[in-house]
């Protein structure tokens, strides 16, 4: 192995039609416009059509494009790694019906949970493959269907207000010598398994036979249970220290960055962190307000929307940051 590297060749995203609105969710449980913008900065989310869209059709969406922008057809791709907290079903997950509507042959495919986290995480994976030579060209996908989880009424609205579905995908590429697209510098990844039940779905869960009761159904233990204050505490300050982290691993300054990706749980999260580490305004690009949290699609989806946009360009420095359920944390450096 010489000066292999791996680098991202193409972008996609996917989100379903669906808008719902601050608004809209006023009529499902006892909360308001101002109160969600206020704490979280979201302003709509796309949920999709109950029955008629599966997970697996969003990543198909973000996948086609992905490959599309990289100049290359499903049959190019030797492996995928699906990132998601929201499993299509519990097993095999939702990447394997990924990989049955791609139409990619045998090659491998695999869930890969870490939450928010996960996208972070994945692109690790497929950098350390490709560049160990394992495999030339790996598609990874963060796909989140969360709307069908999340319980739509006054009980659930700590939780259902925040988040969004969305697909997001990038296609990691080796390059012998020659650049090929935008380099993956560096990458740092953390957990802490402690902090697992402050932000969590329990049920269903395999530690006892039948994995749920009615009794668990009617109490609403299915939907995800947060410590809200809990986790924004812990996700403004392992932020930056990851990022922090990455930087110096890559022996970049912080401002050289051009762009920085946040994951897109809360606006006010994000801004808490450019401002702790001075990070001007408008090097932060956020798309949270029309897509709400959507997970590990979120940062590939702000990728996919920055180059689209045209504020990422060749050359500039771009880094990506996480903070998430486990508690998972990462930061990533590519130069575009
Ligand atoms: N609408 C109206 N009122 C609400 C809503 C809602 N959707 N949700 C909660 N409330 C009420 C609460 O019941 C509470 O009422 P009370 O004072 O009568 O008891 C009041 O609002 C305040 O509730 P808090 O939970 O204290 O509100 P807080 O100011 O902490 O904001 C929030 C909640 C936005 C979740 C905040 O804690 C936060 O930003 N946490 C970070 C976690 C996060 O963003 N998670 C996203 C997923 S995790 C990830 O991706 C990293």
């Amino acid at each position: 192995m010489t000066d292999r590297r791996a680098h991202i060749t193409g972008t996609g995203m996917y989100v379903p039609e669906r808008v719902v609105t601050n608004e809209d969710l006023t009529k499902l449980m006892d909360t308001s416009d101002e109160w969600i913008q206020q704490r979280s900065g979201i302003r709509e989310r796309r949920h999709v059509e109950p029955g008629e869209e599966t997970p697996a059709d969003l990543a198909l969406h973000a996948s086609r494009r992905a490959l599309e922008d990289a100049g290359l057809g499903p049959g190019d791709i030797d492996c995928i790694v699906l990132a998601t907290l929201s499993a299509q079903a519990d097993f095999p997950g939702t990447s394997f019906f990924l990989h049955e509507r791609l139409g990619v042959g045998d090659i491998p495919c695999m869930d890969l949970r870490a939450q928010c986290c996960g996208f972070l995480y994945s692109l690790q994976m497929a950098d350390s493959l490709v560049r160990t030579g394992v495999y030339g060209r790996v598609l990874v996908v963060g796909c989140e269907v969360h709307s069908t989880g999340i319980e739509l009424a006054t009980r659930g609205r700590d939780v259902a207000v925040l988040f969004g579905d969305g697909a997001g995908a990038v296609v990691v590429e080796a390059s012998d010598g020659a650049p090929k697209g935008s380099e993956i510098l560096e990458i740092r990844l953390h957990a802490e398994g402690r902090h697992a039940k402050k932000l969590w779905v329990e049920y269903p869960n395999s530690c006892f036979p039948g994995r749920l009761t009615h009794e668990l159904l009617d109490a609403g233990a299915i939907y995800p249970k947060m410590e809200g204050r809990f986790v924004f505490k812990h996700a403004v300050t392992r932020m930056p220290e990851v990022l922090l982290e990455t930087l110096n691993a890559a022996s970049v300054k912080l401002e050289d960055v051009d762009l920085f990706l946040f994951h897109q749980a809360n606006l006010r999260i994000n801004e808490f962190v450019a401002k702790s580490l001075e990070i001007p305004p408008e090097k932060v690009f956020n798309n949270i307000e029309r897509y709400g949290n959507c997970s590990a699609a979120s940062i590939p989806m702000l990728l996919a929307e920055a180059t689209r946009q045209g504020r990422l360009a060749k050359g500039q420095l771009v880094a990506m940051t996480a903070f998430g359920s486990g508690f998972t944390w990462a930061s990533g450096l590519v130069r575009w």
